[in-house]
């Protein structure tokens, strides 16, 4: 197990929107190197770049042409390979987002399968063998490309309509469709092969693991996903004895899957059966004043799941937002937002930041969809450093950004921020730096729930390690609660040692505050 992941806190970048160093008005690596400063400043030693590969950028680069080559325009491979070398200098990290379960409709392979001769990409892509069968019984696929082929059969795909499914076989297989490979079958194998080439490429390169998008997605009619579960259990064992520091986290959602896979973290998502969702989105968030979310669905979930991931030693990351899901300024306030970052630098498993939440970056209504982005755009727009022109992002003309910057709250960014006390930015820096003081709330210290009622607030945990034990008190509610009988007798004579809001008394938590009491 990669050790560097007891310490991790990730910053993830949209390397498109968040530093251009060539006024081309799209982000590339040599402006995201000039920023790993303000990346360390912030207390962040890990970061997660979205693919950055050869593409048509039809889905912003989860359409991969060229698994082998960066796209131009952020640089070269050997750009990258710099990038890695920076960030290493420097002591962080960097994951690439790898992903397996489909290509673009441009890449090469596709193009050989798609010819009437048989060859090595003929079974590369999952494939019906007549024109007019489709998937319509096959679960785990989202549509199929029809015509257009030499081929006279139709390829599954697996999210747009560009992107063709990688086969990987079915787990159940209907015994009339011979086209339905078996997992073990010579098309699925060699998928799985090249597959582990490309990790191996990019990790000889330099980078230190993969975020895997839609890790769930591989093998086809995959009941309790059990066939994808062995199959990354033999991949990433296949990485790990090749490269033992490097880490895999998954966009699977469903950590007792994900970490029996092998993987060393899985998100909780906006997707799934989580509730994450419910903490800091949606009509009724939890972390809003208007206090009438509810937690306890959430942590019934999350307390299970510890439970059952404990023995496999990995890790559930709660991020504070991604490329998407609409930002969570949609919803929270910034007072709010505060709270809401208190909450997830105080919870074990590795914080993941997106990019511009540190600032209560907004979710920007109204754009059109940008490479495929549709409501996922308005999550997307360039970062914002400074008051020079596009915010410090790029020095292209206006109208050549990639996504049109906030123009409704232009004074969010990083220097204002830096520079008020109590910004959102401050606020998220001190706490980061409080989590790194406090053992008790590394990432892998012990996590108890104490206090969590439907629909009631506040909530209650603690996080212990063997030398401190700590309690975290959270009303973001905003009206005055009182504490349960259990919780009173814990803080009975303990100091508070960290406190947003108005102070605690022995009985009551005011309205919208937070409150961090040392037990031991
Ligand atoms: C994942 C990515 C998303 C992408 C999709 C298809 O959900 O996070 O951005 O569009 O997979 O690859
Ligand atoms: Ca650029």
């Amino acid at each position: 197990m990669a050790e560097w992941l007891d310490e991790a806190l990730f910053y993830e970048v949209y390397p498109q929107s968040f530093c251009d160093s060539n006024a081309d008005g799209i982000g590339d690596f040599k402006g995201l190197m000039g920023k790993l400063d303000y990346i360390l400043s912030l207390g962040c030693n890990a970061i997660w770049m979205n693919p950055c590969f050869d593409s048509p950028f039809i889905d912003a680069g989860y359409d991969i042409r060229d698994y082998y080559r960066v796209a131009a325009r952020y640089g070269t491979n050997e750009d990258l390979k710099e990038l890695f070398k920076a960030v290493h200098e420097k002591g962080m990290h960097m994951i690439l987002d790898l992903v397996p379960g489909h290509t673009s409709d441009e890449c090469e392979w596709f193009k050989q399968s798609k010819k009437h001769e048989r060859n090595k990409y003929t079974d590369r892509y999952v494939w019906s063998d007549d024109i007019w069968e489709g998937f319509e019984s096959v679960s785990g696929v989202t549509g199929a490309i029809r015509g257009g082929t030499e081929r006279p059969g139709t390829c599954a795909t697996n999210f747009f309509n560009c992107q063709p499914a990688l086969n990987y076989g079915f787990a159940r297989k209907d015994p009339d469709k011979k086209w339905q490979q078996g997992v073990d079958e010579d098309g699925p194998r060699a998928t799985v092969k090249e597959i582990e080439k490309v990790m191996d490429f990019w990790l000889s390169m330099g980078c230190d693991g993969f975020r895997v998008d839609m890790a769930h997605s591989l093998v086809k009619n995959d009941d309790g996903h059990l066939a994808t579960i062995k199959l990354w259990q033999e991949m990433s064992g296949y990485l790990k004895e090749r490269h033992p520091d490097a880490v895999m986290v998954s966009e699977w959602g469903e950590p007792e899957k994900a970490l029996k896979a092998g993987f060393d973290m899985d998100f909780l998502l906006h997707f799934g059966p989580s509730h994450y969702l419910e903490l800091f989105r949606e009509d009724k968030p939890y972390f809003s004043a208007k206090g009438e979310g509810d937690i306890s669905e959430f942590f019934e979930l999350y307390v299970r799941n510890l439970k059952l991931t404990k023995d496999q030693g990995g890790l559930i990351c709660i991020p504070s937002g991604n490329h998407d899901m609409r930002r969570m300024a949609k919803y929270l306030t910034d007072d709010e937002i505060k709270i809401a970052f208190m909450f997830l630098l105080t919870m074990p498993g590795v914080p993941f930041i997106y990019y511009g939440d540190e600032l209560g970056m907004r979710y920007v209504e109204g754009l059109s969809s940008v490479e495929g982005g549709y409501e996922r755009t308005g999550s997307r727009s360039p970062m914002a450093f400074d008051a020079t022109a596009n915010a410090g992002f790029s020095s292209a003309p206006e109208e050549c950004l990639y996504i049109r910057q906030d123009e409704s709250k232009s004074y969010i960014n990083v220097e204002t921020e830096e520079a008020d006390p109590d910004s959102i930015l401050n606020n998220v820096k001190e706490l980061i730096g409080f989590r790194r003081e406090h053992p008790a709330l590394s990432n892998r210290a012990d996590f108890s729930l104490v206090y969590c009622k439907k629909n009631e607030y506040p909530v209650v945990y603690g996080r212990s390690c063997d030398d401190e034990a700590l309690l975290l008190i959270f009303n973001p509610a905003g009206r005055n609660e009182k504490l349960s009988d259990e919780v009173k007798e814990l803080i009975k004579d303990k100091t508070v040692i960290f406190s947003m809001g108005d102070e605690l008394s022995a009985d009551t938590v005011p309205g919208k505050s937070a409150h961090v009491i040392m037990i031991k």
